[in-house]
């Protein structure tokens, strides 16, 4: 069974919202090159899988044309809700659907292909073949697999203290494998049967930082500071609070200083499905 994302809940929090579209404004241009690489063309059957609020249903309705066809499913009535919304005045219009992706209601081979951005991270490496054999079912044969995930490890803030850096990556890797989901990916391709290439695409900025990438990066550290101070121990507390500090506004903020540099990266696999 699948684990909706979100810390148990299928539907996001508001703080969660507010992050996840900073992130989606501030990194539209790497976002749009990650849904290229999935090689959607005009007139195809595009199904974005875990579309969460649809934010990449508007490139998806560009690349597939007004000959195209776009069916989103979310496990969330909630984000099927926002993504019509979003979807409503597109051609073609997406359809949407609530619905389990481990158990999608398409037919057989129905679909060119399927954009998964992601969702895997709370999946079991079972979960995450059932998944890619479930996208495989209703693909039609050569059709696409294209999907995108995060690997935390090319998330880089600088400056900031380094042992603290590593220490709470090795907690956060102890408590949830979820962040470092991306490496697992090529596995999960080839237990499934499927052949991915393989690309990490990352996210780089540098300070002075400008207002878009600043709320994006800002929010970014801000959960990073969180996430330290709950999972590492009473000797790091002063480095956490020390990290999070950083984010305030004020002259010492370190969004705004020349040294600054921020890296994030998202792995996308795309494979085609076989032909008999
Ligand atoms: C982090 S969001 C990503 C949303 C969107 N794909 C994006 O990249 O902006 C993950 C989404 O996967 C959905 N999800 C999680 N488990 C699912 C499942 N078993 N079936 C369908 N959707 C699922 C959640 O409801 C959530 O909207």
């Amino acid at each position: 069974m699948a684990t909706p994302v979100f810390g148990g809940e299928a539907q996001a929090t508001a703080d969660e919202t507010a992050w996840l579209e900073a992130h989606f404004e501030a990194c539209a241009p790497e976002y749009h090159a990650m849904l290229a690489a999935a090689g959607i063309r005009p007139g195809d059957h595009v199904l974005d899988l875990g579309c969460g609020s649809g934010q990449f249903l508007g490139w998806i309705a560009e690349m597939a044309g007004p000959q195209g066809r776009i069916t989103a499913i979310d496990l969330s009535p909630g984000n099927t809700e926002a993504a019509a919304l979003r979807g409503a005045a597109l051609l073609p219009r997406p359809a949407l659907l609530a619905a389990d992706a481990l158990r999608i209601p398409l037919a057989d081979s129905c679909v060119d292909v399927v954009w998964c951005a992601n969702t895997f991270e709370y999946l079991t490496a079972v979960e995450q073949s059932d998944y890619l054999r479930e996208m495989t079912r209703v693909t039609r044969p050569g059709g696409t697999i294209a999907v995108k995930d995060s690997e935390f490890t090319h998330k880089i803030f600088h400056p900031a203290d380094l042992g603290f850096w590593l220490r709470f990556l090795q907690q956060l890797a102890v408590a949830d494998g979820g962040p470092f989901v991306g490496r697992r990916l090529p596995a999960a391709f080839r237990a499934a049967g499927l052949t991915p290439t393989v690309r990490t695409f990352l996210s780089e900025r540098t300070g002075p930082l400008g207002p878009v990438d600043r709320r994006w990066i800002g929010l970014s550290g801000r959960a990073v500071a969180a996430d330290a101070m709950r999972l590492l121990g009473q000797e790091d507390a002063a480095a956490a609070t020390a990290f999070d500090r950083q984010f305030d506004d004020g002259p010492e903020c370190v969004l705004d200083r020349d040294e600054f540099y921020y890296c994030e990266g998202s792995i996308v696999l795309v494979a085609q499905t076989p032909v008999a």
